[in-house]
């Protein structure tokens, strides 16, 4: 070779070199861009801000900036409608070019959510949505849940009305993967441990029309009730259960999204009741304290376990971003790092699993006047199964 042209070749490289570098020096240090898709209207609109609240919090603890990268966000409100989702997270990664995903609370938004970041490899951290799928057969590298599987509290609850003594349980809920895998979770402790569920009851997500089904209740008799209901519905079944006159003579339990950011609206018709859930008002721990305060200061509201997992979702993100410099493209590393952390939570630290749902705690809480007090913990380290993740 001559070396006019190994000069030519060199040249070359090196323009190709110059005109590459700033492409990928620019992936890991501009701006990130965070898609929030959460509901912003509905019954669940009030989860979908908690959530929000809590993630900026913590990006504003951080100075605005994760891994030296500024977090700018774009917001779409999902409605918790499943069969808009598809297109909500295709314009969040096609026309807004988000590098990350966080959402959502309704479980078939996010399960819609999970197939599409598989798809186009988009990072995804679900703040709430506990669909057992999203962590067992959609699991992936680049797919992470900062809150819980439905399967957890609900099989929490098992266990805890299986040694209290309950034997006839009779379940209530809204029929979608939520309502319906909070149900299995519970169904198989409470089973395994000599209970038997009468009756399965149900009604679409998110009608609240329950009166036919209290009367149900009613006629059937059943030691106990276990539920799943959330946000704006939590508040109408719990204020009708007492209504109905059923909270004397059967006791209520539920997943503790029953009674968690509702208290101020069931007043009275909420006192007493038991809940399992990752998260109570009374823990003693640090990190806790703290985010309390803050939490309280930055948006006049008390936190709830919604606000809990926003900020935990930033917390990972955080983790991730910092063992890849900012780099997102690592996908690898990203995944590495989060699998050894342990995640300084205001619910106590948790770990997450292989198939990246969180290793924690389940609390047994009762409320008592406006807070769900701890009783104790019913569930140490529960693990989801994660059935059906082959990562
Ligand atoms: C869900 O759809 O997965 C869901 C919604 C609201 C909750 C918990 C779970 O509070």
């Amino acid at each position: 070779m001559s070396n006019a042209f190994k000069k030519i070749i060199l040249q070359s490289t090196l323009l190709a070199a110059a005109v590459l570098l700033p492409a990928v020096h620019a992936q890991s240090t501009g701006k990130i861009k965070v898609g929030l898709m959460l509901p912003y209207t509905g019954t669940f609109a009030s989860l979908g801000n908690a959530i929000e609240n809590g993630f900026r919090l913590y990006v504003n603890e951080q100075g605005g900036k994760l891994a030296g990268r500024e977090i700018e966000y774009v917001k779409v409100d999902d409605e918790s409608d499943p069969s808009k989702a598809t297109d909500n997270v295709n314009k969040l990664i096609k026309r807004d070019a988000v590098d990350v995903l966080v959402g959502s609370v309704h479980s078939g938004v996010a399960m819609a959510m999970a197939k599409v970041a598989k798809e186009t490899g988009t990072l995804l951290i679900v703040p709430n949505a506990g669909a057992d799928a999203v962590t067992g057969p959609m699991c992936a590298q680049n797919i992470f849940r900062s809150s819980f599987s439905n399967w957890q509290p609900g099989y929490a609850m098992g266990e805890v009305m299986a040694k209290k003594g309950h034997k006839n349980v009779v379940t209530i809920t809204w029929k979608y993967a939520a309502g319906d895998e909070s149900v299995r979770g519970f169904k198989e402790a409470f089973e395994k441990s000599g209970g038997k569920v009468v009756k399965e009851l149900s009604l679409p997500f998110p009608n609240v029309e329950f009166q036919a089904l209290l009367t149900e209740i009613a006629t059937t008799k059943p030691d106990a009730v276990y539920t799943f209901f959330a946000g704006g519905g939590a508040v109408k079944f719990v204020k009708d259960y007492a209504a109905a006159g059923l909270k004397k003579s059967i006791p209520l339990y539920g997943a503790g999204f029953l009674t968690d950011g509702t208290l101020e609206a069931q007043g009275a018709d909420a006192e007493g009741l038991f809940t399992t859930l990752h998260y109570a008002d009374s823990l003693s721990v640090a990190k806790d304290k703290t985010f309390r305060l803050s939490y309280a200061k930055a948006f006049k509201l008390q936190p709830d376990v919604y606000a809990v997992q926003g900020y935990d979702a930033a917390q990972m993100l955080s983790v991730g971003l910092n063992a890849v410099k900012g780099d997102l493209n690592n996908k690898a590393e990203f995944a590495a790092a989060l699998g050894k952390a342990k995640i300084d939570s205001p619910r106590g630290a948790f770990t997450i699993s292989k198939s990246h749902n969180p290793v924690q705690d389940i609390y047994l809480r009762q409320v008592v006047g406006k807070e769900n007090k701890l009783v104790g913990v019913a569930s140490k380290s529960l693990t989801d199964p994660g059935r059906g993740c082959r990562m």
